[in-house]
């Protein structure tokens, strides 16, 4: 199920430059596990590409051969009110390329502050929703509840929202725009782990059995990765610590 990933992890994603740490797929292995085996998972997108390195690996944990969705201002530097990373469209295109995914791909460039319901709602009725959606644009607080929303209204109800640099000092406006979010009222996606930078989000509805399963993963793949059991914003969530120096990455192929 993830050889094209696997091929991927172990030799183009040195090359491709980014901010992704690989035993993250200790954890979203699993994950994407079961979303696969009944047999109807859908693309993935992601705000804030840059040259593609989460992306590829997303696109191909996830296996669809069409509609992953690529959103980045791209040449519109003036809407990256960060700029960590200029997203790069050449670049990011050859590297699609060079990973075989070119054609699998939908690219938008656009300020995410502009994304409208309309967006949403044609690029649901395009896909019929995401499996996965990394949310790694402008840093602000303000970004962050804006993607947040947005990835809310097109992920599919089994699906993973990834919300990067959760815990970096660098960006504390990402912590205080999901603190925003979820201290503004009941959410129907919720924090189901944190690791190697990212926070996961996912359906209350499948809260519980994602838990279960990631920890019977981590259990019988990775007994060593250390991991803690515990609630945020109310919610039982895990924090995994994952080897990233030498750890493996994932289980098998
Ligand atoms: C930190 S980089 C993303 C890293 C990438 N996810 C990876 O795997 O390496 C941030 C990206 O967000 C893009 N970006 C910044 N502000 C944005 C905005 N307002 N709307 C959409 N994309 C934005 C930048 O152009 C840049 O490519």
């Amino acid at each position: 199920m993830f050889s094209d990933l696997a091929h991927y992890l172990e030799n183009e994603f040195e090359d491709v430059q980014g901010w992704c740490i690989p035993q993250l797929w200790q954890s979203i292995e699993p994950l994407a596990r079961a979303m696969r085996s009944d047999g109807d998972a859908g693309p993935v997108a992601e705000i804030g590409v840059y040259h593609g390195k989460f992306f590829i690996g997303l696109a191909k944990t996830m296996g669809a051969k069409a509609h992953n969705t690529a959103i980045d201002v791209f040449s519109m530097q003036e809407f990256n009110l960060d700029g960590a990373g200029k997203g790069d469209e050449a670049v990011f295109r050859n590297n699609l390329e060079q990973c075989g995914i070119s054609e699998a791909t939908d690219l938008i460039e656009a300020d995410s502050m502009g994304l409208s319901d309309d967006d949403a709602a044609a690029l649901r009725a395009k896909t019929g929703g995401f499996s996965m959606f990394s949310v790694d644009g402008c840093h602000t607080a303000e970004h962050t509840v804006n993607d947040l929303e947005f990835a809310l209204k097109v992920i599919r109800r089994d699906g993973i929202i990834f919300i990067d640099d959760y815990n970096n000092a660098n960006w504390p406006g990402v912590q205080e725009g999901i603190a925003k979010h979820y201290f503004g009222g009941s959410r129907r996606f919720v924090p189901v782990l944190y690791s190697c930078n990212k926070l996961l989000l996912c359906n209350l509805s499948f809260h519980d059995r994602y838990i279960e399963t990631v920890l019977a993963h981590l259990k019988e793949h990775f007994p060593d990765t250390r991991c803690r059991d515990h609630a945020r914003f109310g919610y039982r969530c895990l924090s995994i610590f994952s080897d990233t120096a030498d750890g493996a990455v994932l289980s098998r192929v």
